[in-house]
């Protein structure tokens, strides 16, 4: 079981305009062990692809199958289920905050499923605590807690419904680097834990090069490369991507440049650092 994108494409339609956002995409997301990062510049159909995921967006061309559910379809089918098996947690999720207290805000996910709403505060309480929200903040309102707080009781949300595959979009985007590294070990503690496939859409060179193992990026609508992150920074035609190299690969260059000292690809600070132990001793 995975979502499989097969040749699929998606028109936004605008006055006597088309926007065509995705053009023949084929990819294939398994079930368990994935942790992947989608990039591409800003409208190079990111989101759009995300939202494919849980059958927010249908496909104007192709098929996708969604964990054995094939869209589109002629027949008419039930999609609300899916939108529990694939958890999408959107751009900047505390705006979608609406509830009287971060609870009742948690519970609102798993009680519009008929099979987890006798559980829903338990839910609710357990994606809370896994998020690091305590229990002292469970009747405070959404809104008096900070910037940080907020979108994890965001993700809280999506959380409490248990899905098979999380997707994310820009997860990490206009938090301080604590605020990043703490949401992202949240995701990594998940994946790791219980396997479960993460999809991430990040602008984060950093984010990606700690966190991601795949790579999949996106130009005009089209995947233009889909491999491991190693190979997508170690890329003969890494520039054609423009994208930004992450912070200890900009380092090393840089020590190459100045003191020449031999290149080596460093994806983290630790491996960074570990290197220049090795080759200034
Ligand atoms: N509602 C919309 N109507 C028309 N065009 C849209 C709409 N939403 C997005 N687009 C266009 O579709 C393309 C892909 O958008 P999007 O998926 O949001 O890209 P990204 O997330 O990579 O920034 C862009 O060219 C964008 O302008
Ligand atoms: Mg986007």
């Amino acid at each position: 079981m995975d979502i499989q994108f097969k040749n699929v494409g998606y028109n936004y339609y605008g006055f006597k305009k088309v926007y065509p956002a995705l053009k023949n995409i084929n990819l294939k997301i398994e079930k368990e062990g994935e942790m992947v990062a989608i990039l591409g510049q800003t409208g190079s159909g990111k989101s759009t692809l995300l939202q494919h995921m849980n059958a927010l967006m249908r496909p104007s061309r192709g098929t996708i199958n969604i964990l054995g559910t094939e869209l589109p379809s002629k027949k008419k089918i039930k999609v609300n289920h899916l939108r529990k098996h694939v958890g999408l947690v959107f751009q900047f999720p505390e705006y979608q905050l609406f509830e009287v207290d971060i609870l009742k805000d948690v519970e609102f996910g798993p009680s519009n499923f008929k099979e987890l709403k006798d559980k829903k505060t338990e839910l609710a309480k357990e994606a809370l605590t896994r998020v690091g929200i305590d229990e002292s903040l469970y009747h405070e309102s959404p809104f008096r807690i900070s910037g940080g707080q907020m979108r994890r009781v965001a993700i809280a949300g999506i959380l409490a419904m248990n899905p098979d595959i999380i997707v994310l979009d820009e997860p990490t985007r206009g938090l301080d680097p604590q605020g990043k590294i703490d949401i992202m070990d949240i995701f990594l503690d998940i994946h790791k834990k219980e396997n479960k496939s993460i999809v991430m859409i990040s602008h984060d060179m950093d984010v990606v090069s700690k966190y991601a193992k795949r790579v999949v990026v996106l130009k005009n609508g089209e995947i233009v490369f889909d491999g491991t992150k190693e190979d997508l920074f170690n890329h003969p035609n890494f520039n054609e991507f423009h994208l930004d190299f992450p912070t200890p690969m900009k380092i090393m260059n840089h020590l190459h440049e100045t003191l020449n000292i031999p290149k080596k690809l460093v994806l983290t600070n630790e491996e960074l650092l570990t290197y220049l132990k090795e080759v200034l001793s």
